[in-house]
This record gives C-alpha cells, structure tokens and sequence, in this order.
C-alpha cells in the first residue's frame, strides 16, 4: 500500500467507456489468497469494481475445461505486442487473433464458450460465485450498456473475425456475452478467491478438479506473456508473475503453488494497466520473493 500510494491518482482512468469514467482514480485495494483458501487485504480491497478484461482469464479456463484444446485452432498464444484492443494483425493472420486476452481473441474465446455451455455470461458469473462464496456478484447492466454504446471497435473486430468464418454465433449475441462477463462486479477479495485454482495447478474451492496440471500450467503461461498486453514484458520483469489486467483497474496475479494477488487502482497507464496495481504488486513480489523466478 505505501508502495502504491506515491502513484495513485497518476495515470488515467478509462473513459471510452464512459461508466467507468467516474471511479475515484486514488482509489486502492489489495487482497492476497492462499491455496488453503484464506484471504487477507489492506486498503479497499472490499469494494466491488468492474473486472472488465480480468473476465477473459475465466472465459479461457472455462472453454478449455470444458472444450478442450481444439480452441487453439481459432486463437493463437503469441504477445500480440499491440494495444488490446487493436485490428491491425486480423487481417493479415486470417482472421485468427494472436492470443486469448486481446480483446479480438476474447471474443473469439465467448463465442467457443456460448457454443459450449449455452450461456457464456452465466457460466463466468456463476463460476466466480461458486469460487468466491459471493452469491451477490453480478453483471453491472449501465457499464455493459455504455460499452456496447460505445462499442464500435469490438463490433468492427467481432465482424472482421466473423467475415473469416471463425465465430459461430451471432455477432450480437457473442458481444453481449463479452459486454455482460466484462461488466462484472467484484472486489480484490472476490477475485484473488476466484483465481485460486490456477495457483492450485487445476483445483477448485471445493476440491473438484477443473483443469489438469498442465492445463493450468499453459494457462499461467500464456498469462505471463500476453495478459497484460503490449506491456506484458515490462509486468514480467516487474512483477515476476502470471497476471491478467482490466481497464476497470484490477489486476489479478497468480503465484502457482502458493496464492494469487489481486490489486486495484482505476487509474490506468498507457497499455490500460492499473498503475497502482502494477506498483503494488511489484513491490510486493520484491519484498517477499514470491515469483515464478
Ligand atoms: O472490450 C473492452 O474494451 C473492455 N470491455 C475490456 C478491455 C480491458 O479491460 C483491457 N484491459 N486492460
């Protein structure tokens, strides 16, 4: 917290969704988990925000769990090394986005996941229920009605991408899947809980198995080198952790084998990460050593 605080406030809170323009860019929170399920936090790690791009490590995990690895024939697993929400690599890569957590990729991930499960934004909510033992966390309907409001570059990516033949629902009913599992509500303490089955190596809160150890072991993977974006190596040599950004100012970190870290701050630097966030738990991997390196 003392490490975050000579920043918070610098950097700038999303507006180009115009309900999220009024966090309090000061704001922070952070709450860490361990395996055994204990949760621990300073600051407002209470306080729902909106998850925003923190839903796409779940709509992975979920369509993995569930589909398996023929998802990898859509969406590939390289850093894109472009902002997450850019067009520029569709065209040329054939309308294959170049991993899971750009916002291209994601939607290609909650069209795999609707065809699944039959309903992509209840099986995200209803997994971070059951994991974080909140039954109240829920979609904020204003914030998924003012991105799709202002959603004109998800909407030109989800038809760029359709026009490929690579979604296989309804562009309309695959972007109110994203919206809604975007504009989820959750605190650091609901997250850091959520998250603890990619630091259990596959295992959820009541013991039963989601994924294999090597699932898990793949999805911190691709965490470590594309969930924060064109930023992903300087969070990597930073933070020294599988993390996942959200333009809502959380970011969740996993430290496999031990517990997961969630930090918020609303105020975002260039790439769209928490400068907050990033500052704290940078500090905070520093102080214990607790890294994948
Ligand atoms: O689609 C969008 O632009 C947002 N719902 C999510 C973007 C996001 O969180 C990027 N992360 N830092």
């Amino acid at each position: 917290m003392e490490a975050a605080r000579p920043v918070l406030g610098t950097g700038r809170v999303a507006d180009y969704i115009p309900a999220l323009a009024a966090a309090d860019p000061a704001a922070f929170g952070l709450a860490l988990a361990t395996v055994d399920g204990e949760v621990h936090g300073v600051g407002a790690w209470e306080q729902p925000f909106s998850i925003q791009s923190i839903s796409k490590l779940f709509t992975l995990s979920l369509a993995l769990a569930v589909g398996g690895d023929e998802l990898w024939q859509r969406v590939g697993r390289e850093p894109s090394g472009s902002p997450f929400n850019s067009l520029v690599q569709l065209e040329t890569e054939h309308g294959i986005p170049r991993n899971p957590f750009i916002n291209a990729g994601a939607v290609v991930v909650t069209d795999r996941l609707h065809s699944l499960t039959g309903d992509a934004r209840a099986a995200v909510r209803d997994f971070l229920r059951a994991e974080s033992g909140n039954p109240l966390l829920d979609s904020d309907s204003v914030v998924a009605a003012s991105e799709a409001e202002h959603g004109h570059r998800n909407a030109a990516l989800a038809h760029f991408i359709a026009s490929y033949g690579n979604l296989e629902n309804p562009v309309a009913t695959v972007l109110q899947h994203y919206y809604d599992h975007c504009a989820l509500t959750a605190s650091c303490r609901d997250l850091a809980l959520a998250g603890l089955f990619l630091a259990r190596h596959g295992l959820r809160a009541d013991g039963s198995r989601l994924l294999t150890r090597s699932e898990a072991k793949r999805i911190n993977a691709v965490l470590l080198t594309c969930g924060t974006y064109d930023a992903a190596g300087q969070f990597a040599y930073r933070v020294g952790l599988p993390g996942k950004s959200g333009v809502g100012g959380g970011v969740l970190a996993v430290v496999p084998g031990r517990g997961t870290l969630c930090a918020w701050g609303p105020a975002l630097d260039p790439a769209g990460n928490s400068v907050g966030a990033v500052a704290a738990l940078d500090a905070f991997t520093t102080a214990t050593g607790w890294s994948v390196f």
